[in-house]
């Protein structure tokens, strides 16, 4: 395992999972391969590019297009598939889930039969705790049922029976992360954190859904790269493994971070209309991976806060992004008539 497609590579995890890889291996080539979506930005990998040159290559096209796929893995002598490209949030997967079957369910397909045709030694699902639905008590295990219940999490489930399916029909040698919460540099600012600590920053409102006591795990972005990367070398195949801190707190816990970090008043928070069919808490089991030699290394609140300094130290990178028109218009979509109603 020395020649890595990471599909998805250009946003927010596949990006920093891209640059500690390279960072850490100095003989493993890696293409990224995106679709540059709204979420997807060749800037996140600007000093990849410059730093890595030789090591790194960018493909922009789609994980549904068969085709490409199997160019990629010709063209570059390809040998391991990571997958993070799909569509991740759950808002939006309210409102268009078209899009989320579509390359969450089907790209997946695409990507497994591309890992079996041309043998590769690894296929690495990247997936997520939401697979377990709502957990009201307790930690789920990886032996835990399935029980998604947003579009954004049936359509991972699927990609992950899928991966499953093609290990025990063919023997494909897959393993699945399933990881909760990240947070970190190169987030779009849709979700939570890097939504609240921008709005923040320009003394705008901050919109906790309901009560703001649903619980989740914060975790930051590099604690889950390394073990996505213990979980490649060192996990069995056709084994899944959950990825968190193993702790978890409130969304409303969060958001005071998020303002202390910044000296911003807690008379920015603004209680708004709740997600549909909002899952209340989540918390992982993440004693399989502790097996493995896999630490966590910052905790819920540390990652939170770290983020936060990032987004008030790298405005070059959000504030193109939450002036254009695409962003303004989800923004109003998603918030306007919430936050005039609260
Ligand atoms: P993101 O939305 O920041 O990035 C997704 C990337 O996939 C973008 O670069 C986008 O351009 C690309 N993409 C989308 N559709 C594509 C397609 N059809 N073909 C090729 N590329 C496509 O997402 P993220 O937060 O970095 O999440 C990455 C992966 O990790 C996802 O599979 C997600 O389900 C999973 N995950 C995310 C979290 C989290 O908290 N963000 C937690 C656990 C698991
Ligand atoms: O748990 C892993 C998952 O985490 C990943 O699989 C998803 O790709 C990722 O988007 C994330 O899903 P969440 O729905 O938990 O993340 P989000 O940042 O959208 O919301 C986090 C919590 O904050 C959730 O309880 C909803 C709440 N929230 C979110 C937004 C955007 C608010 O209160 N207000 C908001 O404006």
């Amino acid at each position: 395992m020395q020649r890595l497609m990471v599909t998805g590579g250009a946003g927010f995890i596949g990006s920093n999972f891209t640059r500690y890889m390279l960072e850490k291996y100095p003989d493993y080539f890696i293409v990224v391969y995106d679709k540059l979506t709204y979420a997807g930005r060749r800037e996140n990998l600007q000093d990849v590019a410059e730093r890595f040159g030789d090591r790194y290559a960018f493909v922009q096209g789609d994980i549904c297009d068969a085709k490409q796929v199997e160019q990629t893995i010709t063209d570059y002598k390809l040998d391991t598939i990571v997958n993070f490209a799909a569509e991740t949030h759950v808002d939006r997967s309210l409102t268009e889930p078209g899009s989320f079957i579509q390359t969450d369910v089907y790209g997946t397909y695409v990507l497994l039969e591309a890992a079996k045709t041309h043998q590769l030694e690894r296929y690495h699902q990247v997936s997520t705790d939401e697979v377990y639905g709502q957990v009201l008590t307790g930690r789920s295990a990886e032996t835990d049922p399935y029980e998604p219940r947003s579009p954004y999490s049936a359509s991972k489930t699927a990609g992950d029976l899928m991966t499953l399916a093609y290990h025990a029909s063919w023997g494909l040698p897959v393993t699945i992360t399933r990881g909760a919460n990240n947070v970190g540099p190169y987030q779009y600012p849709e979700k939570v954190v890097p939504l609240f600590a921008t709005n923040a920053i320009d003394d705008q409102p901050l919109p906790v859904y309901g009560d703001g006591l649903q619980v989740r795990d914060y975790q930051y972005v590099l604690d889950h790269c390394e073990g996505i990367d213990v979980v490649l070398h060192r996990g069995k195949l056709g084994e899944i493994y959950n990825v968190g801190t193993g702790a978890e707190m409130t969304n409303i816990e969060m958001t005071r971070i998020v303002l202390a970090t910044l000296g911003k008043p807690e008379s920015l928070i603004k209680h708004v209309a709740d997600r549909p069919g909002h899952d209340r808490r989540y918390a992982l089991d993440v004693s399989k991976l502790r097996a493995l030699g896999w630490k966590c290394h910052l905790t819920c609140a540390e990652a939170v806060a770290k983020t936060v300094r990032w987004y008030a130290e790298n405005e070059a990178w959000w504030r193109p992004i939450k002036s254009g028109d695409l962003y303004k218009q989800y923004y109003e979509r998603q918030y306007e008539k919430r936050l005039k109603a609260s």
